[in-house]
């Protein structure tokens, strides 16, 4: 039984100590913001969905995201709209990689948790303008017309939504969704998650649920325990 610790107004474990002791070693050997990031929002919330959020399939999965986007839309999305971003690792894996010039990310989720733990994974970007986290359903979002509109008066240039899966309506999501607005779409086959109330058995499947005008890529990537399927385009 590891002896608890207190640090600052948290109590912590011996094992929680040595961990960070390692993160924080690391992160001043790498110099990455992205670490330092991460090790503060791990400091202060003691959120069990950050180490999901964090696990390398995740990750793999963004960096995926990353590279096909890169390839087949270029350096310069403009500004994005991250739809279900949760902890907000979507956004950070996008802003500190040093191959993209995005404007800004604004990350959104129902789930009222997610804002604070999403800005603290960005505070880098938070300081600088570049990243905002909000609490929003994106079935009751108005995208409406070229490109869409977040708020009303927020424009974004590229729509990410990579838990398509999570989507109970995703039909009415869809039809919210404007002709011509630029989507990458991330869903998967692991319906064994309890949360997972849309997923689909291939990318055929994918691709009918989110037909689109034009389709700059459409992949699949096998992962340990499913199959996580990816469409870039324009709907
Ligand atoms: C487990 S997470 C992300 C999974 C996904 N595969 C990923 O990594 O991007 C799914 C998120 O979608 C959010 N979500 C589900 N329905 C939503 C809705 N209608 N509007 C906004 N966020 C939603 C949940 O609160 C949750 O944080």
């Amino acid at each position: 039984m590891p002896k608890p610790v207190w640090k600052g107004n948290a109590v912590t474990s011996e094992k929680d100590e040595f961990y960070r002791d390692i993160l924080e070693g690391m992160a001043i050997y790498t110099g990455s913001a992205f670490q330092r990031d991460v090790l503060a929002a791990i400091s202060r919330h003691d959120e069990p969905g950050i180490g999901v959020a964090l696990n390398k399939n995740q990750i793999a999965s963004k960096m995926w995201l990353a590279d096909a986007l890169l390839a087949v839309v270029g350096p310069d999305p403009g500004r994005v709209l991250i739809l279900g971003g949760w902890m907000g690792v979507l956004g950070a894996v996008l802003l500190h990689d040093p191959r993209f010039m995005i404007d800004q990310v604004v990350s959104i989720d129902i789930d009222p948790r997610c804002a604070t733990i999403a800005e603290a994974m960005n505070a880098t970007h938070v300081r600088e303008g570049r990243f905002a986290a909000r609490t929003a359903d994106m079935l009751e979002m108005d995208y409406g017309g070229k490109p869409a509109t977040a708020s009303g008066t927020d424009t974004f240039d590229l729509v990410i939504n990579t838990s398509c899966e999570h989507l109970v309506e995703f039909d009415r999501w869809w039809q919210r969704i404007p002709d011509g607005q630029l989507l990458v779409l991330q869903s998967n086959d692991y319906y064994a998650v309890a949360e997972h109330v849309n997923c689909v058995p291939n990318l055929d499947a994918f691709r009918s649920q989110a037909p689109m005008r034009e389709v700059l890529f459409a992949g699949e990537r096998k992962m340990r325990r499913y199959v996580r399927f990816m469409l870039i385009g324009r709907k």
